[in-house]
């Protein structure tokens, strides 16, 4: 075995380091988009002296053009043809080792947080999410965190939640003229923030001061810059007002705790209810509640895991479905459900007809857990575009990885980890054909993701897979079902490129046409 010593001279990957609960995430500046992953990459002389290792280097990263061939993306498509799937690169006084693919990825997911830790990557996150939660406390205390997003995540809760979804996104709708055109990028943004306010943050701010928590909220998210991962507590403007709106948010959900907790006080059926009866189990914090800024910090990470990744899925898998019914018309191929990968918008809506059929207008979990179709769209969408591009650990203790080219090597303790749902799905070899939108790859008999573990990867997966992937389906399937349900779509424009300058990963403008309808159920 020898130590994974392939230095990748391109520089650094600049940006952050990604991950749901920190929304700080993805570097800033990625090139190339994923299309440009089969090419043939230019070859990286070994142990060429790095360019990546000051800080200003690692800062110039965050305002190139993204038309400009340089970036993360380039510098993983560069290295993994020249290295394979186990490289370094230097960033500042680091190390950053990328494993990349289901060959080298499983020690990654799997390690338990005493050989890798997230404490180290993303603690960065602490100003945000506030003192005392999460990336601020030791192992233990996180963990029983949460398990109070576990919880509040259960079957037993998504149930109630379901309902919810329904009702925020089909006030939504009614909102909108009887046809025109629009950027489901923004529409989802806006809906999912209200679905996430009415089944995470509870009513009292659903119905009173949804605005105001969105105001701040958004301090909060341009609080989080790619300089912030760096130094997260760098006297800026942006920083003071991060600062100042988790202050606010603190006050503010300190007296919606406290009217909860009140003698005599309603039970509500959301995830704020959930942390304000939690406790600590009797070998952890003594098994005290939760304190009420504990309770405001839980409730900010919860949101920004599952804000953006949800709102940016839900608007690929749109885009991707509704091209595809384009393709279909253009083929002739008159879209029968299910017949073939290009037929994925009349599979859903096909799919819809028949759940209308049994079920008639309910649209509950059970409802929702029949629609295997809608569910592999919006998988596919994931996989090819997972608007996380890094997810990262610290080695505390070295360990060897056995890379798909066969060769053993030895990632050292001090290492930062990074594995990569972004470029690991697009690997040739990995799916087949894989920038194709090609959502029967996950049907039986093919099951593609099922012939290697840790092959997809958009949630994450072993250890710290992401908690609220079933809350998310839900969410992003009842949204779509309203809407397959209420609207007939085409494309105005192309399906957009990713907007690689975002934090988290999602489409460029651009927009569908819609015309209302009510969609019928299916003759029995
Ligand atoms: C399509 C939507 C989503 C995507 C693509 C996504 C993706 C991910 C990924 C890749 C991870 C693993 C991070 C790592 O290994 O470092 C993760 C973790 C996590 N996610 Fe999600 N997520 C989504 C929605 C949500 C939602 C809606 C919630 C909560 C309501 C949520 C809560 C979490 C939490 C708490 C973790 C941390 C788990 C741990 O570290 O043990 N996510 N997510």
């Amino acid at each position: 075995m020898r130590p994974v010593d392939r230095h990748c001279s391109r520089g650094a990957p600049g940006g952050a380091p990604s991950h749901p609960l920190l929304r700080g995430g993805s570097p800033p500046e990625l090139a190339l988009p994923p299309s440009r992953v089969a090419r043939r990459a230019p070859r990286v002389a070994r142990r060429a002296r790095p360019k990546g290792n000051n800080i200003n280097s690692l800062l110039q990263y965050t305002p190139n053009p993204p038309s400009k061939p340089q970036g993360p993306w380039h510098l993983l498509t560069e290295c993994h043809a020249a290295h394979g799937d186990a490289f370094t690169v230097p960033v500042a006084h680091k190390r950053v080792t990328f494993l990349i693919g289901p060959d080298a990825a499983p020690h990654f997911f799997k390690a338990t947080d005493d050989e890798m830790s997230q404490t180290e990557v993303y603690n960065f996150n602490v100003p945000t999410f506030g003192r005392g939660v999460v990336y601020d406390v030791d192992a233990r205390t996180r963990s029983e965190q949460f398990r109070f997003f576990t919880e509040a995540l259960r079957r037993d809760r998504l149930k109630k939640y379901v309902p919810q979804f329904r009702a925020e996104a089909e006030a939504f709708f009614k909102s909108w003229p009887d046809s025109g055109e629009v950027d489901l990028k923004d529409a989802f943004s806006r809906l999912i923030a209200l679905t996430a306010a009415r089944t995470l943050l509870g009513r009292e701010v659903r119905e009173q001061l949804f605005e105001q928590v969105a105001d701040l909220l958004h301090d909060l998210d341009d609080g989080m810059r790619p300089i912030s991962v760096f130094f997260p507590y760098l006297p800026t403007a942006f920083h003071r007002r991060r600062d100042a709106a988790r202050a606010e948010l603190g006050r503010i959900f300190a007296k919606v705790i406290r009217a909860r907790r009140a003698p005599g006080a309603a039970k509500e059926e959301d995830v704020l209810q959930q942390f304000c009866d939690a406790r600590y189990s009797p070998l952890v914090q003594g098994g005290r509640q939760l304190t009420e800024d504990e309770i405001t910090g839980l409730l900010i990470a919860v949101l920004f895991a599952g804000q953006h990744t949800s709102s940016i899925t839900s608007a690929w898998t749109g885009y991707f479905m509704v091209d595809s019914r384009r393709h279909s018309i253009e083929e002739g191929k008159g879209g029968a459900a299910g017949s073939g990968s290009r037929d994925a918008y009349a599979a859903a809506v096909d799919e819809q007809r028949a759940v209308l059929a049994r079920h008639g207008d309910d649209l509950t979990l059970e409802v929702l857990g029949e629609m295997d179709a809608l569910h592999r769209n919006v998988t596919e969408a994931l996989r090819i575009h997972p608007p996380l591009l890094l997810v990262m650990r610290y080695a505390k203790k070295p360990f060897s990885v056995t890379t798909s080219q066969g060769r053993t090597f030895v990632v050292p303790a001090g290492d930062v980890v990074a594995a990569s749902p972004n470029f690991a799905h697009v690997l040739p070899g990995v799916f087949s054909d894989p920038l194709e939108y090609d959502p029967l790859r996950f049907a039986p008999p093919r099951e593609e993701d099922k012939k290697k573990p840790f092959s997809f990867i958009g949630f994450g997966g072993g250890r710290h897979a992401c908690i609220g992937q079933n809350f998310a389906y839900l969410q992003i399937k009842t949204v779509w079902s309203v809407l397959l349900r209420e609207f007939e779509f085409e494309m105005a424009t192309p399906v957009p490129a990713a907007d690689y300058d975002s934090m988290v990963i999602g489409p460029l403008p651009a927009r569908v046409r819609y015309t209302r309808r009510k969609l019928t159920a299916a003759a029995a």
